[in-house]
This record gives C-alpha cells, structure tokens and sequence, in this order.
C-alpha cells in the first residue's frame, strides 16, 4: 500500500459495541461462556408481519431499484404513523427512507454543516456522531449531562452554545438517550425550540428508542411548532421491530430537507432496497401489538437488570427512563480496584475467569463524561442476565485476578481516582 490516508481516515474512531462483539465472539468460538451485554441489538426476532411481507416481496421480484427517497407505500405508511404515534404533522414528502437510523448522522452533516461550524453534542453521546461532524471539519461543543438530573439536557448550556458560540450551526439530540437511558422531557423540547426557532441552527434528533420509555410516553422534537423546519428527526426498525439486519429507518424534515436527502441517498446508495420496505409498511401497519408486548419484555429486563445491579456495593444506578440500557455509576468500585470502568468492563469479559464471562461496555466509550460508568443492554434472556447478575459480586472479589489483568493491560490502570462527588 503506497496511498497514503486521508487525515480523516486516519483518526476515524468507531462504535466500541462492534469492537468488544468481535472479543466476545472470539471468546465464545474457543469455548468460554459469555454473556453478551455489549451491543445495542434486541434477543427478539423481527416481528412477525415484516418477515411475511419480505418473503412475498422477494417472491414478487420487489428486488430492483426504486425511487432514492423511497417508495411511496413506505413513505405513506412512515408519514402516518409518526403523525398518529407522536402527534408529528408529517405528510409523505417529509419522509425519506434509509438503510437505518444511522445514514442520517451523516447525510446531516452534509446537509448543513460547513467547516469551523459548531455543534452541540451531549456527553455521553452516540459515538457515530463526531466522525460524522468531523467528515464536515465542523466543530463539536460539548455539554455534559449528569445522573443527578437523570442525564436530561442542560438548558444553560444550550442557551450559551447558540447565543455565545462563534457559528452555532447545529444540535445533536438523542431522546431517549444511549447509553443513558435519560430522556429530554416535553417541557425540555419546548424550551430548545423556543431557544433555537427561527435561528439558522439545525436539530438532528436521533429517536431510535421512541417505544422504550418506561415513565410516560416518547415525545418528539418536531411536534413543537415550526421544529418540522429546522431538524431532521431520525427513526428506525432495528429496536422497535427487532429488525436491525433487515438495515431500515426513515428520516422525518421539512420538504426542502428531504429532496436534499434525496439526493445525497441518490449519490450514496442509490435506494434502499424495496422488499425491505415493504417489510418495513408492513411493521408499521400490522405489528404493533407484536411489538407492545416485546417492548413491556424489554421493561421486565431493565427492571430486573436495574434492580440486581443497585444490589451491588459500589453500583448505583438510576431508576430506568427509557431504552434498553442500564448505566450504573461504579466510580466507587474502580477506585477501589484501580481500574477503569472500560478496563473494568473488559476484565469482566477476559480476565475475572476461564469458563465464563460477561460483555459490556465502559462509559467512556461513549465520551469522556462516561468515564466511572458501565452499559449493560438487555440483550440476552432474562435466565442469562440473572447469571451475568450473580458473578458480578464474585468476579470483582477476585482480587488476584483484577491485579494479574491489570499487569497484563496496563492501559487500564485508573491513573487518578474518579471524583465521586460527581454524577
Ligand atoms: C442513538 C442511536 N442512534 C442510531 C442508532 C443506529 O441504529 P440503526 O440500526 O437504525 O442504524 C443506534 C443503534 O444502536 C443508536 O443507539
């Protein structure tokens, strides 16, 4: 290889979910016992409509191009259900499909941002998000979000980004919140569109979590008023319906936005393949009850998750908003074993025993505000999470273990103790 990189390409970061999935799948392919907490991916299979009507579709030869933005019975079906669910005043043409939830990000960033643009992200955030901002040389502002306010936006904060900031340009927003589990409440939404309307700041809303809040009901960005015109709303098959490898999702915006999208899903990808949006039309209209009662398992396992872990010494967890993390603040354990939580999280996963492990994530993978935090999904069966929930007391008991580990990954040691009056 003589071409040399890009400086993009070059400090590319990535989704650490994927990168401890291959460890775990290495480990489980050499025998060891591992429960997979790490991914953000649901047990359940996709519901059971969307799988009739991609096997029809596939029959029915619906496997050739179709219109970029997506075709018109999706885009129909999309538009009526976001009115009908969360109130959003969506006609087809606010409508464009995509191969998930995630595209979006990009096509965002491409939309609005020019360099040296600032862009509020909160932290912990979605890891996707800065390489998409730094795709557009824009530049990320961040806001921390803290347990003690059950992660919810700081409004002071977004307040001084679009009154202080050089070229505030755009928001990031995520409700309900990975890795948190917070939510932005509809008193926070309105006070961010009464901050923002009418200014040329865009909001991209990433909602993939719209069916798992557990206290009240989701609530979108683009139901106040005039918020159709200044953010891309972004959702997706892959937790509501248990369809991530099916790859669909829709963005929600104003006309204009959408046709610009439309073109960007033109250059990219061309379309997104038709027989999984006929799966998709078919999810929409026939599988709610289906995934209702998925959703209410999904409840039962962050409860049981939630509860186990606050039994623990040193895991203090908050009661679960939304989605299907739990993000318990485990500062206290790592100080006491001289670890980081991701070290933690990975010691849990290859180090704490021979036979059996448990995967998951590190705060800080999701941000530097992460750090003293571990995420757990839900993604595995309840017996399983009862297991990962026994052997965390045991594994973080084996001292011998956590100080072989940390001589072997030295990267892992806790340099200065986390500031446990911080939430
Ligand atoms: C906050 C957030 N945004 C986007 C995505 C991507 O979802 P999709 O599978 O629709 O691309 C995820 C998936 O975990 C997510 O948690």
């Amino acid at each position: 290889m003589t071409a040399t990189f890009s400086n993009f390409a070059r400090s590319l970061t990535v989704e650490t979910a994927f990168t401890v999935l291959a460890v775990a799948k290495r480990l489980k392919a050499a025998g060891k016992d591992v429960v997979e907490l790490e991914i953000g991916d649901s047990p359940f299979d996709s519901t059971s409509s969307a799988r009739k009507a991609g096997v029809v579709a596939i029959e029915e030869n619906q496997s050739h191009y179709c219109p970029s933005p997506g075709i018109p019975p999706f885009l129909e079906a999309a538009a009526e259900f976001v009115s009908r669910e969360f109130n959003i005043p969506a006609g087809p043409e606010n409508i464009v499909a995509g191969p998930g939830a995630k595209i979006f990000e990009q096509f965002f960033c491409e939309a609005f941002l020019n360099s040296g643009d600032g862009v509020l992200v909160f932290s912990p955030f979605f890891p996707t998000y800065l390489p998409n901002v730094q795709r557009r040389g824009a530049r990320v502002v961040f806001s921390v979000i803290r347990q003690e306010t059950q992660f919810r936006p700081n409004l002071k904060d977004i307040r001084a980004f679009v009154e202080k900031d050089v070229a505030p340009k755009a928001i990031f927003l995520n409700s309900p919140h990975n890795p948190t589990g917070g939510i932005t409440t509809q008193d926070d939404l309105k006070a961010i569109a009464d901050l923002i309307r009418g200014k040329d700041i865009a909001v991209f809303s990433d909602e993939p979590y719209c069916h798992m809040v557990w206290k009240g009901k989701h609530h979108s960005l683009l139901e106040q008023p005039d918020m159709m015109n200044q953010a891309v709303a972004a959702f997706t098959f892959s937790k509501s319906y248990s369809m991530s490898g099916w790859r669909l999702g829709f963005a929600v915006t104003a006309q204009p936005v959408a046709e610009i999208i439309g073109k960007m899903i033109n250059t990219t990808l061309s379309c997104t393949p038709p027989l999984v949006q006929f799966a998709g039309v078919a999810a929409l209209q026939e599988d709610h009850a289906e995934r209702n009662e998925t959703m209410q398992k999904f409840r039962e396992k962050v409860t049981l998750l939630t509860e186990g872990l606050n039994a623990i010494e040193g895991f203090t967890t908050i009661d679960p908003t939304a989605t299907f993390y739990v993000f318990p603040n485990v500062m206290e354990v790592c100080n006491r074993l001289g670890i980081t939580s991701h070290g933690l999280a990975m010691y849990l996963l290859e180090g704490a025993d021979d036979q059996f492990g448990i995967a998951c994530l590190g705060g800080e993978c999701f941000g530097d505000a992460g750090h003293g935090f571990l995420r757990f999904s839900c993604a595995e069966p309840n017996e399983r999470l009862t297991q990962a929930l026994e052997f965390l007391p045991t594994a973080i008991a084996r001292k011998d273990r956590i100080r072989k580990y940390l001589e072997q990954n030295t990267h892992f040691s806790l340099p200065t103790p986390y500031d446990c009056s911080i939430g």
